[in-house]
Order: C-alpha cells, then structure tokens, then sequence
C-alpha cells in the first residue's frame, strides 16, 4: 500500500531527514554502538567519529571544533547560554526580544519566577528590531543579551553583527538563536562577533535530539547539564553518537544547499506568496519582505481561522502552521504577530509557509489549486466575515468570543478524549 502524498510546507517546524544522512548515522546503530568515552578501541573508533562530525559543525558556522558544545537541542542549547552568563558574570539581568521561541520566553519567564529580572524588548510593525532601544535597555546589571538571528514564524532576520557589535562596547555577553538559520543563510561567527550562537540538528534534515552551542573561544562557562566530564566537562551525559554524525553530516550537506535555498526555493515561495497576494482579496504578508528567510511566508486570511484553514489543507495533503510548532493547541494568537501589533483577529487567520530543498513547483500548483477555494469555502460560512449575507446587524466581538468558547470546548473535548 502506498503512503498518500504528503505536501510539507512546515521546514521551519522541522525537516525531513535527507537520505545521505540516514546513511551516515546507520552504522552508528547497527556496529558502532560504542561509548565514545571507553578507553578501548571500540569506543575510542566511536569518538573519532564524534570529532569529525564537531568539525563539520564548527566548519557551518566558521567556528573552531573546540567552540561547539553537542548538546540535546536548540531549547538546550538557549538555556544554557543564559544559564551560563548568569552564573559566570553573578549579574541577574537577561534582555531578550517579545518575539524568541519559547525556548528563550518561557525559560525567562521560569528565571524571573527564581527572582531574575529579563526585559522582552518590542519590536517594529514589521517584526524588526530598534537597536537604539536595545542599546539603551542594556543595563549595569545585565548579564547578557539573546536576540535571534531569524524569526520562526515570519522569517524576519534580525541584524545580529550590530547587536553584537553593541553588546561588545557594553561589555556585555551576547547569544543569537540561529536554529533557524543554517542552510539558509551563511553563517559566520567571526564576522557576528556572538558569544553564543544555537542550532538545532532536525532544522537541517537531521534527526531530533540533537543540538549545539558554539561558545567563543576563551569566553567563561558554566555548564547547564552537570555530570560526566563528556563535552569538555561543557555538558555531562554520553554523547548520542549516531545523532551527532548525521548532524555533522547534515552540516556538510546545510552548505552544499546555501545556494539552493536562495535561488530555486527562495523563487518557489516567492511565486506562492505573490500569487496569494495577488489573487485571494484580504490577505496580508506579515512581516518585512526583506531581510527574511529565504524559505519563509507567513500570511493573514482575514475573515478566516487559521486552525479551519490547517484543517482544510491537511484534507488534501498540505502541512502547514499556525505559527511555532510548540505553541500548536494554543487559544492566544501568536505571541510573535501580537507583539508585531497584528491585531487579534487577523493573527488568528494567519498561516505559515516554510519551503525546502525538497519542495518542488508541482508541490506549490497543488497548494495554489485547493487554497482559494478553502479560503472562500470558510469565508462563505464565517461569522467574521462581514460580507456574509447575514450579518446585517454584525457583532465582531460577539462572533469572535462565540467561535473562542466553540473552539475551547472542541479543545476541552480533544483533551478528555
Ligand atoms: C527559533 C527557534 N529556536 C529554538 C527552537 C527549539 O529547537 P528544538 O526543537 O531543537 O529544541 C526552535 C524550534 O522550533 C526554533 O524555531
């Protein structure tokens, strides 16, 4: 029986693992299952396998081998670049943006609860950064600044050469989350200036369960994950050796495909956007066109819930997002649109598209064929709609809170069930 098709338009969520990477790491599970920290050969083979996979990593980011720490997972790997700050320096204060992953808002969140102070600097209508405002907002007591280098939901990139090059004249550590970032754009830690930089194996068709920190050379550190003396004494806890050598695998292959990414995929999304744009009416880009990601698109359906838009598009094979992945079942409208100023109702009608290298033009007719006709199917019938032959004496407040308490209680249900 064959699989019905599937049309992943959700990289950003995570990615498909490539075949040259399955092939690396399967001897990894099948013969070499070694402990890379056994002293006898078996082992010791297994850790030589480790380095080359760090030197191909450290290579992806222009880094020294010495500079990346493996660890579980960019959420990992963003904590513990705070961790470690606060620890070396003995300051309590983080500054970071109201638009990060959850990695970094709920971890500041959890800091504050231990009696951290964290300042989540606002952003521009169109998901940009005012530098001036975060030069100010670094304080004395600030013990480093985490901004990320591109936005998972709207693709906007952020300019973390001056954000370092601002911490760097505070005397300030800085971190970037750059999960989303390798294989898209170049990456260079050098010309960045960062202290810390986070990726995330399973962005960049490795498996999950694996990540990395780059810590700059001679920069002060303080593990998260305390235990054996693995990873330098950086991060304790036996390496996950097959995982590791698809993600060094992953990284030759992340460089191979820069310029794919920003010729062949790049055009791919900008022909899907345009023609959204162009031919379904009320529907807006949210964020800036430029700098963004190459593969990114997040869109507004006016008049429409992006939860029933997600639901119609998987009917016919098409993956998508509302937003993170981590934040899927959420009632609130994305944190990351709401704090761009997207007004409630519009980020609840908003969808990403995030392409990839595997994405193909026939894979796009497919999502332009069936997307119009699902967004003027949910139009037809939607209460927010107001041309919707009923809605003469129309109360968008009151149809807003109806469908919120329809979908909580679908929600309530899905729970219970
Ligand atoms: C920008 C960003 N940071 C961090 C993460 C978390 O990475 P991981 O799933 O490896 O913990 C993600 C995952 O979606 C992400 O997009």
């Amino acid at each position: 029986m064959s699989e019905p098709k599937v049309y992943y338009f959700d990289n950003n969520a995570t990615t498909r693992i490539a075949p040259e990477v399955v092939d690396a790491m399967i001897p990894f599970l099948r013969e070499f299952w070694g402990n890379p920290s056994s002293a006898y050969q078996f082992g010791a083979q297994v850790h030589g396998h480790v380095e080359v996979a760090r030197g191909h990593v450290a290579a992806l980011i222009n880094a020294e081998p010495k500079e990346v720490t493996f660890t579980s997972c960019g959420t990992e790997s963003n904590n513990s670049a705070i961790h470690s700050a606060l620890r070396t320096t003995g300051k309590r204060h983080v500054l970071t943006t109201k638009v990060e992953h959850s990695a970094n808002i709920n971890y500041g969140e959890a800091l504050e609860r231990q009696g951290h102070e964290v300042t989540y600097l606002p952003v521009e209508s169109d998901g940009s950064l005012d530098l001036h405002r975060l030069e100010q907002s670094i304080r004395p007591d600030t013990a480093i600044v985490s901004v990320m280098y591109a936005n998972n939901e709207t693709g906007v990139v952020f300019p973390i050469e001056e954000v370092a090059a601002i911490c760097r004249s505070k005397g300030v550590l800085c971190h970037t989350d750059a999960v989303q970032v390798p294989g898209k754009l170049k990456i260079d830690v050098r010309q960045l200036g960062v202290d810390f930089l986070s990726l995330s194996a399973h962005k960049l068709h490795a498996p999950k369960g694996v990540g990395m920190l780059y810590v700059k050379r001679r920069t002060k550190y303080a593990p998260y994950v305390i235990g054996g003396h693995q990873e330098r004494g950086r991060r304790g806890g036996t390496e996950s050796v097959a995982n590791i050598v698809a993600f060094g695998r992953a990284a030759e292959l992340a460089m191979a495909t820069l310029t794919e990414e920003n010729t062949r995929v790049r055009a791919l999304r900008d022909r899907l956007e345009n023609w959204i744009l162009t031919h379904i009416p009320n529907t807006i880009r949210n964020g800036a066109k430029e700098p963004r990601l190459p593969n990114t698109t997040n869109i507004a359906f006016d008049f429409v819930e992006a939860e029933a838009v997600l639901m119609l598009l998987d009917q016919v094979g098409i993956c998508c997002s509302s937003g993170s992945a981590c934040t899927t079942g959420s009632l609130d409208p994305s944190h990351v649109l709401s704090a761009m100023g997207v007004p409630a109702m519009r980020a609840r009608g908003s969808v990403r598209f995030s392409l990839g290298i595997y994405n193909t033009g026939e894979e796009v007719d497919h999502v332009l064929e069936h997307l119009p006709r699902i967004i003027q199917r949910l139009r037809d019938i939607s209460p927010l709609n107001p041309g919707h032959p009923d809605n003469d004496q129309y109360d968008v407040e009151a149809a807003r809170r109806k469908h919120e308490e329809d979908l909580a209680s679908a929600q309530a249900e899905a729970i219970s069930a």
